[in-house]
């Protein structure tokens, strides 16, 4: 029978019998993952300047490294490739709504086509990304002073990894 669990980190919600490893739509832990009852939504969250500036810099990351992954699934070499781009592209939007929400402000999709006809090139270019966005939130996440920014960074830095740890697996060689 189906159940709805529903992410505290970013609020999606699946159907499943039983709690899946990871959020289909962020990537965070199981952890995360309640039965809908249990949910807690944070929405927009009350913040020092410190952290609304970290939660600016973390959105643009987000949109930047979407943007990216979206121009390296529309060039992908084979269907694993298009398939890890476009699951990573999703991953970043949701990431860079969970940041809007938690500062109180919409977003736009940026668009780019600054990335390369080669996976290996942009396997390459994905683990600079990844590498710099881990860094900033895990200091993030060691100094905000509120406990869901804490949260929302360390969960992120942690799903990034995640991320970094695939597109080393699948770099072509
Ligand atoms: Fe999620
Ligand atoms: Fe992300």
């Amino acid at each position: 029978m189906m159940h709805p669990y529903r992410c505290v980190i970013c609020g999606e919600t699946s159907l499943v019998s039983a709690a899946p490893e990871r959020c289909p739509f962020c990537g965070s832990d199981r952890k995360n993952l309640l039965p809908a009852a249990e949910w807690i939504g944070y929405g927009e969250v009350e913040m020092c300047e410190k952290s609304y500036r970290a939660c600016e810099i973390a959105l643009g990351l987000e949109l930047d490294n979407y943007a990216f992954y979206k121009c390296s699934a529309a060039k992908a070499e084979n269907q694993v490739t298009q398939a890890i781009f476009e699951r990573l592209m999703e991953q970043e939007l949701e990431h860079a709504e969970v940041f809007a929400e938690a500062m109180g402000i919409p977003f736009h999709e940026l668009e780019t086509d600054r990335c390369s006809e080669s996976d290996f090139i942009n396997m390459k270019k994905s683990n600079k990304h990844e590498v710099r966005a881990i860094k900033f939130y895990t200091k993030v996440a060691n100094e905000a002073p509120e406990p869901r920014i804490k949260q929302i960074f360390s969960v992120i830095a942690e799903v990034e990894q995640e991320h970094l740890i695939v597109t080393n697996m699948y770099l072509p060689r």
